[in-house]
């Protein structure tokens, strides 16, 4: 397949104030930058363990800090003993779902249907996150690295990097880093002359949010409309062209070097307790050092809100963060002091960790608004393929406005309510299950500000 044109271009090295395009760090805002922040704990990491060296996006440096000796290595022992490492670091997928990798790799490699493909969901429409960009940005080989290794381990000859539409710049290095890997014999036929051959090809996101869905992903693949689609059949069976797929986030398939080099169970101690693993997490918002940081799983927020970022900033408290990006809805400051960051505590507050995008809202925001204006995101980018989502994500946004006067608190809690149900129990998908988890979230933490909205005197 054709690259942008500009594949012999040498690779630029980034750095946290420069980007592709050259632009200055005068003409860009200055925070939140996508490189972490030095590694504020001192805690061992993975995924960001490298990032930060001088010229690592580059392949020469990749490989003088260890690049593909994990691919080498899989090469060598075989498709089997990397699902059996894969899964046993207990890996699970950072995309938002978080099922188990190994798992997903196993049932597509057990399926006897060709071509598989390998396509690596890096459309990162949450908002709020920006975790993905910095792996691509900044260590892309280990992207690339990640994807031959799933290929190698499941059966797949071909693999998709399905890159977010306003990353331009991002799919620019892409293309010169996959065409620098295929050069040095890492990707194409024969890899590393072994008889293994993987094919790499990246194409550019339809610039909604929906198409990071892994239904409606494939379908935009395909070049059809985007809709999500009907499971079961999954795509481990049935998916890009009907075909066998493992899909994967950035984050995922870049841990997979780093397991394979350093071993299942070196992964699986980096998280805190019985918690296995690490998570990066895009912080932003109210907060004095916004930024990517890579946390071990179990990680007390607290820690990462005020130790690792600053805390608020000067003369302001925190009210409450978001988490998943905006899907996973409000957490108020009542419970932040005891949360720990892990999907059993966090889903015991009924929200998620998904993808691990978390906005910090001071005591100066009006969380009324703050609702409105995430579930209008939601409304925009609903699909509309099932009506419980495209109306009910417009009727709560009214709800979230001015027209909340027209009702009183009962009447507006009892019809949100009633919304809220109906969209968990019927949204044919994620998007339309999380959006409630905002008005329920905002109902449960904030009953004065959402009856300062209301009409409380009928
Ligand atoms: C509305 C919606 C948007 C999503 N957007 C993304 C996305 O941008 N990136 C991503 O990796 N997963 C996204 N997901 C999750 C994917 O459907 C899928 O679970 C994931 O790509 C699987 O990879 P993983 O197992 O490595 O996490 C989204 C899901 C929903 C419901
Ligand atoms: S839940 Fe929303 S986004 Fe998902 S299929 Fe239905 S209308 Fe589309």
């Amino acid at each position: 397949m054709p690259c942008s044109g500009r594949c012999d271009e040498p690779i630029p090295v980034l750095t946290a104030h420069t980007t592709l395009a050259g632009e200055s760090a005068a003409t860009l805002k200055p925070t939140p930058s996508p490189l972490p922040p030095a590694n504020p704990s001192g805690n061992e990491e993975a995924l960001f363990s490298n990032i930060r060296k001088q010229g690592h996006n580059t392949l020469e440096v990749y490989q003088d800090n260890g690049g593909f000796k994990a691919l080498e290595s899989s090469l060598k022992e075989g498709p089997i003993h990397v699902i059996e490492v894969v899964t046993k670091s207990k890996l699970a997928g950072r995309g938002g779902a978080g099922f188990p990798t190994g798992l997903k790799w196993k049932a597509v490699a057990e399926c006897d249907r060709h071509p598989k493909s390998i396509v690596c969901n890096a459309d990162e429409g949450e908002p709020g996150c920006f975790k993905d960009r910095a792996l691509m940005d900044y260590d892309p080989f280990s992207l690339i690295e990640g994807m031959t290794i799933a290929g190698l381990a499941t059966g797949a000859q071909r693999g998709f990097i399905y890159l977010r539409y306003e990353y331009p710049e991002t799919n620019i290095l892409l293309e010169r880093c996959v065409a620098k890997a295929k050069e040095a014999g890492l990707l194409g036929s024969n890899i590393l002359g072994s008889g293994f051959e993987f094919h790499l090809y990246i194409r550019r996101g339809a610039g909604a949010y929906i198409c990071g869905e892994e239904g409606s992903l494939l379908n935009s693949l395909e070049g059809k409309h985007p809709f999500p689609r009907n499971k079961p059949p999954f795509p481990v069976t049935h998916g890009f062209e009907d075909k066998p797929t493992a899909v994967n986030n950035v984050e995922t398939l870049c841990a997979i070097p780093h397991i394979i080099n350093k071993g299942a169970e070196w992964y699986q101690s980096l998280g805190i307790g019985e918690h296995a693993g690490t998570k990066l997490i895009s912080l932003s918002g109210d907060i004095k050092q916004p930024g990517n940081y890579e946390i071990p799983i179990g990680l007390p927020l607290k820690t990462l809100l005020y130790d690792w970022a600053g805390g608020p900033l000067d003369q302001r408290s925190i009210q409450a963060v978001t988490m998943a990006g905006l899907s996973g809805g409000f957490l108020g400051h009542q419970i932040l002091d005891d949360l720990t960051l892990d999907d059993p505590c966090i889903r015991s507050h009924g929200s998620f960790l998904g993808a691990g995008g978390i906005m910090v809202f001071d005591d100066s925001r009006n969380m009324m608004k703050a609702a409105h204006d995430a579930m209008a995101f939601f409304a925009h980018e609903s699909c509309g393929k099932c009506f419980p989502c495209r109306i009910g994500t417009q009727r709560l946004t009214e709800r979230l406005n001015d027209d909340s006067k027209k009702l009183d608190l009962a009447a507006w809690t009892e019809e949100v309510s009633d919304i809220n149900e109906a969209m968990k129990a019927t949204s044919a998908c994620g998007l339309g299950m999380a959006a409630p988890h905002v008005t329920e979230s905002l109902m449960k933490y904030f009953p004065e500000q959402v009856k300062a909205s209301t009409n409380s005197n009928s």
